[in-house]
């Protein structure tokens, strides 16, 4: 009895922790403790479920851990640029293991003969996501790290062919709900899911690959419900449904920041024609030293700095820390722009500035900062191009069309720093780099802003 209070004041302690977790990791101030505290929530529902009189074979479980601890704990250590990569990765390994799961379950109770139509459909489910989810997150990890190749192979009837690989499995299962002893269908269902998550990822692009794991990252969560109500644990459904719903949320938000549609995404083979992505053509762009950004800065009264993938590349946020500085203590005021698709993760931006101590409050959405920089006198683009790519107004016949974007363009002088006229992420020409007002600064990020911030300094005498 004792044992049993001490499991529910767990598992209700923990799911109160992974709410309070979602909730704290929405705003930067509070984010450490929203890991703390997801931390911290994982670790009383694994106790709690320990505590659990049914289980057996310890040992099993400690061997386990070990060898979880030994995979985990090199792959916390990858550079932020590799994370989304990483997250993947570690959706794979939670499909798999809904998956493995379900898969005990089926034949251990097939066994016993206690397969009810109700478990057989919540095992179905887990399988399929489980599955599915496991050789989907795979071929998104594997497509980031450029493993398999990024661009999307896309063949006639090729959706057709995939959701008919879907359908057969959910009628397979459907069947099997209704006959759960036709054991022989099981093996097929496993093997369609694991192929449906392969052949899911093959037409998607490199670029919209954030986004597709972040909609596996909901489907781990809801094979995660499944297999709660498969072993009727109810913390198990709570961070499932949390981890489902969270997810889902990420993608949509994703989607409306490119002006994209989820079936565009999945279905759209984007980044496939990259036609205009033949740099220049003919046209000329200016280009300038690293004094020549530092006279412009220094003479400015308001500066944006609008950061992009190129920072996180090049980890040049300290330098731009080191440039805000030498600004602000100038009386410039200072401010950066922010793209919620800059990069290659939700927040990537935010948390290299944080990382470098940016003060918060210089940080400004992009719907906030649009209007304020026609007033502007120095925009400076570090490493971001889709994300200021005027095409996404102007041109409708770009792929980037109306994706809204930062308005670098209408500032009074554009600097902007990449290594060379090289498209972005989506593959493009940018106008930008070509208009007037735009003096390119070319070099590795941190490099090129490491000389404006020693020519800022020589210009003060420090
Ligand atoms: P991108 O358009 O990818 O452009 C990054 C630029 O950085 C490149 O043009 C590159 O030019 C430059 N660069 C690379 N290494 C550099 C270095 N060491 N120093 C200086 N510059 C360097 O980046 P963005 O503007 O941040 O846009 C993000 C893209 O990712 C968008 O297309 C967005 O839709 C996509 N995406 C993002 C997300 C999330 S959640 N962030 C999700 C899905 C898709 P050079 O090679 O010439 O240097």
């Amino acid at each position: 009895m004792m044992r049993s209070h001490a499991i529910q004041a767990s598992y209700f302690a923990a799911a109160a922790l992974f709410i309070l977790s979602l909730r704290w990791m929405s705003a930067p101030k509070t984010a450490r403790r929203a890991v703390a505290a997801g931390a911290a929530g994982m670790l009383l529902a694994v106790v709690g479920t320990l505590l659990d009189p049914h289980i057996q074979g310890y040992v099993w479980i400690a061997i386990a851990c070990a060898v979880g601890t030994a995979i985990g704990i090199p792959l916390s250590k990858v550079p932020l640029t590799a994370v989304p990569q990483r997250t993947a990765l570690s959706h794979a390994f939670g499909g798999l293991a809904a998956g493995l799961v379900g898969t005990a379950k089926y034949f251990l109770w097939l066994d016993e003969g206690v397969l009810t139509p109700f478990r057989t459909g919540a095992i179905a489910i887990e399988v399929i996501l489980g599955y599915l989810t496991f050789t989907g997150s795979l071929m998104a990890a594997g497509k980031l790290q450029e493993i398999v190749p990024t661009r999307p192979i896309t063949y006639r009837g090729q959706n057709l062919v995939n959701l008919s690989l879907l359908a057969i499995a959910v009628i397979s299962a459907t069947y099997l709900v209704v006959r759960p002893d036709q054991w022989q269908l099981f093996p097929l269902i496993i093997l369609l899911s694991l192929a449906f998550g392969v052949l899911l990822i093959v037409p998607i692009g490199g670029a919209d690959m954030p986004t597709v794991i972040s909609l596996l990252n909901s489907y781990a969560g809801l094979a995660a419900v499944a297999m709660g109500f498969v072993l009727d644990n109810k913390v198990l459904i709570i961070a499932g449904a949390l981890d489902g719903s969270s997810g889902l949320i990420l993608s949509i938000i994703m989607c409306r920041a490119m002006n994209r549609s989820f079936t565009n995404v999945l279905f759209g083979a984007f980044g496939q024609v990259q036609t205009g992505a033949v740099a220049g053509q003919g046209r000329t762009s200016k280009s300038g030293t690293p004094r020549d950004a530092a006279e412009l800065l220094g003479n400015a009264s308001t500066v944006v700095i609008v950061p992009g993938y190129g920072m996180a590349v090049a980890q040049a946020q300290h330098r731009i820390r080191e440039i805000y500085d030498q600004l602000t203590r100038r009386g410039i005021e200072v401010r950066f722009a922010i793209h919620p698709v800059a990069g290659r993760m939700p927040g990537h931006m935010n948390v290299l500035l944080a990382e470098a101590e940016v003060p918060y409050e210089a940080l400004v959405e992009m719907d906030d900062i649009n209007h304020d920089l026609p007033q502007t006198d120095v925009v400076l683009v570090v490493g971001a191009n889709d994300v200021v790519n005027p095409a996404a107004r102007n041109d409708p016949k770009s792929p980037i069309y109306g994706m809204p974007i930062i308005n670098a363009d209408k500032a009074r002088f554009v600097i902007a720093n990449k290594r060379s006229m090289n498209p972005g992420f989506a593959g493009i020409d940018n106008d930008l780099y070509y208009a007037d007002n735009t003096l390119m600064i070319f070099g590795d990020a941190k490099a090129v802003l490491g000389e404006v911030v020693k020519n800022l300094g020589d210009d003060t005498g420090h």
